[in-house]
């Protein structure tokens, strides 16, 4: 796909709903009792997966425009699948749900694309383990395909290496089933949508800084579950709106939870001119209005506890970088390398081919902003995060973009090049 530069950026944008409360709400509505109603559910393919992975356990799903409805099968009703589950692209599937299926009384397989099956299952496969599972990497590498066999569970306290809401998840999942409580330990907080989402479903789930903490569990009961839009897709809009000049961009009802809005805190410091209205009536989760208009931006450093709070938007924040004056040091996001690309690599080499002054470094990038940037042609590598930062950043390049592999947006935002398309003048 061929993006061109752009002269200003102005309107009003309703992103699709979050991608990680909407899988959420699928898998937490299929293990209640009763119905799960899920308002401005993201039709993205990484949800769909989630919604098909259940539908093969059993659950019945409808899905109504933006709205879905899961009839519940209650926490020990799933089904024996016959086939086995395919998580797409979805990481978050693959791990959240290899805690929902190791403490059943069945076994199952799950497989994935072909980015999926590069990423690292040991995060999940060892806790998992501990806690008395049994999951077998058909390959033996850690890797996906996974087999596992229902077992039951015991509860474990569990001091993880990564801030990772998916291994988080699992094990909180996982402990739901558990002979005792389960406690996760994290070295920074990652997002805690599992742990608002289970509380509100009626599970005993109590946080202290970055401990989550689950106690055994009888019953879920079915909850109406409204999704904000997702901030790392609002994340785009921010970026292009802030580094395109004559620009004013405003994202309605986007997802404003702590441990997910370190791209405000990041665009703020920065020196960006972003307003933020937050909506007083929002239910569950808290979101609001964000506007954000072009400004003079510098570099900052970006590190430790601020990392897990932005992790999906570093990308873009890469591309932020090289619009500001001076310095951006990204460090501490080793994490990065294994996403759904290399997100390091893969983002070094784009900019780098626009003329960017950018090198990576083992757990980040340093960028030296403020060279121009010319077009050139650019990889997605499929991944749609990379794909949506090259098109921010194609949108303020001299000369045509070439983007390989634009297509991929549909994981997470699929009418993102209309909607972006739209707010040019
Ligand atoms: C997600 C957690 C993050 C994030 C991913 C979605 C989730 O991964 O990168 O896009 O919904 O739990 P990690 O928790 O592994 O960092």
């Amino acid at each position: 796909m061929i993006i061109t530069k752009v002269h200003g950026l102005s309107g009003t944008v309703r992103v699709p709903g979050d991608k990680s409360i909407s899988h959420r709400g699928v898998m937490l509505g299929a293990l209640a009792k009763g119905q799960t109603e899920i308002h401005g559910f993201l039709m993205g393919a990484d949800c769909l997966s989630t919604i098909d992975c259940f539908r093969k356990l059993g659950v019945r799903i409808n899905i109504y425009s933006d709205t879905v409805v899961v009839e519940g099968m209650g926490l020990r009703g799933l089904k024996n699948p016959i086939q086995t589950l395919n998580v797409g692209n979805s990481g978050t599937t693959m791990r959240l749900i290899s805690g929902v299926l190791a403490p059943q009384k069945f076994s199952a397989k799950l497989d994935g694309d072909a980015s999926i099956r590069k990423r690292p299952m040991n995060r999940v496969i060892m806790p998992l383990s501990e806690m008395g599972a049994d999951i077998k990497s058909e390959s033996g590498d850690g890797l996906p395909p996974l087999m596992i066999n229902g077992k039951d569970l015991k509860g474990i306290t569990y001091k993880s290496p990564v801030a990772s809401a998916q291994v988080k998840s699992a094990l909180l999942l996982a402990g739901l089933y558990a002979d005792g409580e389960t406690t996760v330990i994290e070295p920074a907080l990652s997002r805690n949508h599992t742990e608002l989402m289970l509380k509100a479903f009626g599970a005993e789930v109590s946080s202290e800084g970055a401990t989550a903490r689950v106690k055994p569990c009888d019953e879920l009961f079915g909850q109406m579950v409204v999704v904000p839009g997702d901030i790392s897709s609002a994340a785009y809009f921010m970026v292009a709106a802030a580094i395109t000049p004559d620009s004013e961009i405003t994202m309605k009802n986007v997802g404003l939870n702590p441990t997910r809005d370190g791209i405000i805190r990041v665009l703020k410091e920065m020196g960006a001119d972003i307003s933020i209205r937050v909506n007083e009536r929002a239910v569950g989760e808290p979101a609001g209005d964000i506007t954000v208009r072009s400004s003079e931006l510098k570099g900052i450093t970006i590190e430790g506890n601020l990392i897990p709070t932005l992790i999906d938007e570093l990308p873009v924040i890469a591309v932020l970088a090289c619009f500001a004056k001076g310095t951006t040091v990204i460090k501490d996001a080793e994490e990065l390398k294994v996403k759904e690309s290399n997100r390091i690599d893969i983002m070094v080499s784009n900019l780098k081919a626009m003329g960017a002054d950018i090198e990576a470094t083992d757990d980040g990038m340093i960028i030296n902003g403020g060279k121009p940037l010319h077009g050139a042609v650019v990889d997605s590598v499929k991944d749609h995060r990379v794909a949506m930062s090259m098109t921010v950043a194609g949108m303020n390049a001299d000369g045509d973009t070439d983007l390989i592999d634009a297509h991929c947006v549909k994981i997470s935002y699929p009418r993102f090049y209309e909607d972006m398309q739209r707010l040019t003048v």
